[in-house]
């Protein structure tokens, strides 16, 4: 053999392999290897690629991102034309569109297959002998737009198909953008002054009209195919469903949620359930599609106009209204940010009644040209908070007010500044301003800092502005005879909230170094910071260098740490904090340290002698891993009171369970249980 045909062979076989674990991660959703050893594969076969450019071809799993930015977009027509839906907006049009169904075939049940209504951008994937060619957008569904490069990006579009598939298979499915990727994308672009997308859709959208794929490459896209274009031959299959799992085993994704369902009552249950789920689903839908299962009884229905009878989209409530603009004020954050709030005439949507808006950013506003009197398009999708989408510039009346954010800080009165490349505007009092105080008091008491339990932010404004205290030392100072005055305050709840705060005071280095409040210093900083420095005042002094060799810390997380400690007055604080009693217990930094390392716990139900995030930093103070669900290679569950299912799922697998004599025993003595 040649060394070209080796070299050949071997490329060929890492092609195969690595098309293997993206069809177990993307279609399966059971990845059997680790994200670490997949880059391994990919590097590998990039590598001898390179030294082979000859063997390079146009789907090999390397060129997601090789071609060169477009001039313009080719028109694509369909063969098959691309059909759009007819919508139901209530039960009795669902009633309606069954009843039609069964009068024209003359049936009494009909199964359907009940689909999530993804809220993204249509797209046809043709491929030939198995092989990705071509892939193009709906357009108005005869003729669309080639966007071949770009899909070719998204990862979880195979390039080449599984097993034997008819020689032109043209498949339909929805891009879209899942909400977690949508969101880091806008948050990402309204921290540096640029446009963010209006919704997961336009989100899809844009990113598919890219004439550089190598932008569309950065993008968090992903498919899920619901449908068959062009077929050089038939498949055999039957139904829908079965053309689904078809699909699936040719190596294309299909979304986990579809479901077979019978007659309007099975398809108003689903439509019922999935609703529910919404906020929780990683992706954005608008409603919920069901079509007629046996394609033979599809064949008969046939086309009105450009969508089938035989199917329909069932669409929820809208996220999206309108409202009005009263007015906009200023909010001063913790760390001094002036973030504009939009106070809006009361509108229910996405369930809930929203009065308010965060407005982000004077670059926002002005992007959007967004002023006092103006009518705007209100969106709250799941739990995110509700954000304005654009003006209707129709409906702006003669008199409208442009916004400017102050010049000084409104609660101040300080300078205000705004750091190189962010579009935040900061007060420059710091702890001097009174609004700044009050969020770091409400952030010192949260119950991921020092867990101050009955101390919410309601209380603490309260307490604030009866002068009771004025930074977080004082909380340990708070006479009862003063709290029973507050309105709303009896002497129960004030003696428990004096307990809670004496209890706050055993804490951990990390959650202490969290609540302090520095800037950029998350959870998980925190805990990076007291797991390598193993002490405060080791800290406090540490230099720009010796804070970036903490896994998690960059030169600007390293500046603010730094210049937190300089401050004599934040120093003071520490100090007086821990005089009141403040106190965690000292890392170990012996042989103990080792004695948990590659061990893994789960935590479940109730202790009574310590929080679960306690008895979480105190594992991994011992070099203990923390996971969240049991599995074979977990090797202890910690049951406190009321554990849940986690427990059964422990003994099932042979894990050792312990209960809270036995996890405190493990923490004193922890080479015992190695
Ligand atoms: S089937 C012949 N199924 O909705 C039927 N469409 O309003 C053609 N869509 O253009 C479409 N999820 O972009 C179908 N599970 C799903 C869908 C879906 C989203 C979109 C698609 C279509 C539009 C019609």
């Amino acid at each position: 053999m040649s060394e070209k045909e080796s070299a050949a062979l071997h490329i060929n076989a890492l092609r195969e392999e690595i098309r293997e674990h993206n069809y177990l991660y993307y279609v399966l959703d059971s990845p059997d290897i680790p994200d670490i050893e997949y880059d391994r594969l990919m590097r590998e076969l990039e590598n001898l690629e390179a030294q082979r450019p000859e063997l390079i071809t146009p789907n090999s799993p390397t060129q997601r991102v090789g071609a060169e930015p477009l001039a313009a977009f080719q028109q694509v027509k369909h063969t098959v034309p691309m059909l759009s839906l007819n919508n139901a907006f209530n039960e009795q049009e669902i009633n309606d569109f069954d009843q039609r169904i069964k009068e024209r075939l003359d049936l009494q049940i009909i199964t359907y297959v009940a689909e999530p209504k993804l809220d993204g951008l249509a797209v046809s994937l043709r491929y030939e002998q198995g092989q990705l060619v071509q892939c193009a957008t709906r357009g108005d569904g005869q003729t669309g737009e080639d966007v071949t490069h770009n899909v070719k990006t998204i990862h979880s579009v195979p390039l080449s198909l599984r097993g034997k598939v008819p020689d032109i298979l043209e498949v339909r499915g929805e891009v879209f953008m899942p909400k977690s990727g949508f969101e880091k994308y806008n948050q990402q672009q309204i921290a540096a002054g640029e446009k963010a997308f209006a919704n997961p859709r336009n989100a899809a959208a844009g990113s598919l009209r890219q004439l550089d794929p190598k932008i569309t490459a950065k993008r968090p896209l992903s498919i899920y195919i619901y449908g068959l274009g062009e077929i050089s031959a038939e498949l055999e299959v039957s139904t829908h469903y079965e053309l689904l799992q078809v699909l699936k085993e040719f190596g294309l994704p299909v979304c986990p949620e579809i479901q077979v369902v019978e007659n309007p009552e099975g398809c108003l249950a689903y439509y019922q359930q999935l609703g529910e789920k919404r906020n929780a689903l990683p992706y954005e839908i608008d409603g919920v599609v069901f079509k007629v299962n046996e394609i033979a009884l599809q064949k008969r229905m046939g086309f009105v106009s450009r969508a089938p009878r035989w199917a329909i989209a069932h669409k929820f409530p809208a996220h999206e209204e309108l409202t009005k603009i009263l007015d906009i004020d200023v909010q001063v954050g913790r760390t001094g940010a002036l973030t504009p709030v939009a106070r809006l005439e009361p509108v229910f949507v996405g369930g809930v009644t929203v009065t308010n808006a965060t407005l982000h950013n004077q670059d926002e506003i002005d992007r959007k040209d967004i002023r006092i009197g103006d009518t705007v398009i209100i969106r709250r999708a799941g739990d995110v908070i509700p954000q304005i989408v654009s003006v209707v510039k129709s409906r702006r009346p003669k008199k409208t007010q442009t916004f400017h954010l102050p010049e000084r800080c409104p609660i101040c009165d300080s300078d205000v500044e705004r750091d190189e490349g962010e579009a935040i505007v900061r007060c420059m009092g710091g702890l001097f301003c009174s609004a700044q105080q009050k969020e770091a008091i409400k952030h010192y008491a949260s119950r991921k800092a020092m867990d101050i339990d009955g101390l919410g932010d309601k209380l603490v404004e309260q307490l604030f502005d009866a002068d009771l205290i004025k930074n977080v030392v004082d909380l340990y100072q708070l006479p009862i005879a003063d709290l029973i005055k507050l309105e709303r305050m009896g002497e129960k709840s004030a003696s428990n909230l004096l307990q809670a705060i004496e209890k706050s005071k055993h804490t951990t280095l990390a959650h202490f170094l969290y609540a302090l409040g520095i800037r950029e210093v998350g959870e998980s900083t925190a805990r990076a910071l007291a797991e390598h420095f193993k002490s405060l005042p080791a800290i406090m002094v540490a230099d720009l260098e010796t804070l970036q060799s903490v896994s998690d810390v960059g030169p600007i997380v390293a500046k603010h740490i730094e210049t937190f400690f300089k401050q004599a007055h934040n120093r003071e604080v520490v100090e007086k904090l821990i005089a009141a009693g403040v106190n965690w217990p000292a890392i170990v930094v012996s042989s103990a340290k080792q004695a948990l390392e590659k061990k893994t716990f789960v935590l479940t139900g109730t202790l009574s002698s310590m929080g679960r995030d306690e008895a979480k930093a105190k594992l991994q103070t011992l070099g203990g891993k923390v996971t969240g669900s049991v599995s074979k290679n977990t090797n202890y569950v910690i049951a406190g009171s009321d554990p849940g299912s986690k427990v059964a799922k422990a003994e099932k697998l042979g894990v050792k369970v312990l209960d809270e004599t036995e996890f405190n025993s493990l923490l004193e003595h922890p080479e015992e249980f190695v």
